[in-house]
């Protein structure tokens, strides 16, 4: 059996990062590769199309800690858009925006606003997974090629998924440079504040994708019979309902369970959902929200807030009910310190997890980030839904969406 947990990837050997605590971070689970019709090593970077890259490549470094290691741009060659590469822990993070006034970058920019155009995967032969997706019926946007610098050869290809968003699968043999041919390294002019922690996020655990009503079964059996992953766990109807809106979410896994998407669509309730409210502002089908995984959330979140980064609010009576404490049990910090902060906590038959999350990080109410911290469990928050939603709720009213 070719178990592919007790391979890290260059990134996460770049990062530091050890066997063991990635099981930790992210939930890794053994499988067999060699069976897998579409093998997926991990994620290879999230491509962001924004308005303004320049400042929001500042925003990532200042606010969330990453650092820069590369750029493409007038500069280098590229006379259509700016992107820099940033990174934290084994997570690379693109930004593109548009400098050439005819770029189609700024036709996504107008469309969706800011977003997440690629989520891109690595894997260890492209042609294997492109010939598997098109027997399979999925759409194709760019045929194998290689792409060649001085730092060696990129293989690439890429395949279309919910709206406008794509998967670009990249195998990268052993290719040096900072990110793809055609990128030169560049590092932050930004200095740290003193004491503030290397990073703030060590892995990426899972993408969240919003897609249109009565659509979710069509892309969980894309996801399953396209790319071969696994259904994980399910939610429906009541496990996420309040009053005013509902929603479906299954999840599928890549066999090592690197790669997590749930995916979410609305369910008629009252009002219009959070997932309404998404599917409008950003025209359709898209990321919904990026779980960063950290291995201390109180401190991330304390290095956060002091960068400005605001957070849903959590209610005083989701800490003070008495059945929360029933149904968490022990956690490595005392409730009170959560309460202080906002965090949920979540417990299910094989441990618990701590989560938070940002409100939107652009003008509109689409993208936002989770931070996650596992001890265990490979769920997603199930019993913090409610919880979370009614709070979603309380600032959808505030905007006038509800
Ligand atoms: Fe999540």
């Amino acid at each position: 059996m070719t178990d592919t947990t007790f391979t890290l990837t260059e990134q996460e050997r770049t990062a530091d990062l050890e066997l063991d605590q990635l099981k930790q971070l992210v939930g890794l689970v053994p499988y067999d590769e060699s069976t897998d019709v579409f093998p997926v090593t991990g994620w290879d970077a999230i491509v962001f199309v924004v308005g303004n890259a320049t400042q929001t490549a500042h925003f990532y470094q200042s606010a969330f800690g990453m650092e820069l290691i590369g750029y493409s741009g007038p500069e280098t060659g590229n006379r259509d858009h700016k992107s820099f590469v940033l990174r934290s822990g084994s997570i690379r993070f693109v930004v593109k925006g548009g400098v050439d006034p005819d770029s189609p970058l700024h036709e996504h920019v107008r469309r969706h606003g800011d977003g997440v155009l690629d989520i891109s995967l690595e894997v260890p032969d492209v042609d294997r997974c492109i010939q598997h997706a098109r027997s399979v019926g999925a759409t194709v946007l760019a045929e194998p090629e290689d792409l060649t610098d001085e730092h060696g050869t990129v293989r690439v290809a890429t395949i279309a998924t919910y709206g406008d968003t794509r998967h670009t699968l990249v195998q990268r043999g052993d290719y040096s440079g900072p990110y793809l041919p055609g990128y030169v390294e560049r590092s932050s002019t930004y200095v740290k504040r003193e004491g503030a922690p290397k990073r703030l996020f060590q892995a990426l655990d899972h993408i969240v994708g919003n897609v249109e009503l009565g659509r979710m079964d069509e892309w969980v059996t894309f996801y399953n019979k396209v790319m071969g992953f696994v259904n994980m766990a399910e939610f429906i109807g009541d496990d996420i309902a309040t009053d005013y809106s509902a929603l479906m979410s299954k999840v599928v896994a890549n066999g090592n369970h690197r790669v997590k998407f749930p995916l979410n669509e609305p369910a008629v309730g009252k009002k219009r959902s959070q997932i309404d409210e998404y599917l409008d502002f950003y025209r359709g089908p898209g990321a919904q929200h990026l779980a960063l995984a950290t291995n201390d959330i109180l401190r991330t979140v304390d290095e956060l807030r002091k960068e400005g980064i605001e957070f849903l609010e959590t209610p005083d009576s989701y800490y003070e009910d008495p059945s929360l404490r029933a149904r968490i049990g022990e956690v490595r910090v005392p409730i009170e310190e959560l309460q202080k902060r906002g965090i949920l906590v979540d417990r299910d038959e094989d441990g618990y997890l701590l989560q938070i999350f940002t409100r939107p990080l652009q003008d509109r109410p689409t993208v936002f980030f989770e931070l996650i911290e596992r001890h265990g469990s490979l769920g997603f928050g199930k019993g913090n839904f409610k919880a979370l939603f009614e709070a979603i709720e309380r600032e959808q009213e505030r905007r006038g969406n509800l």
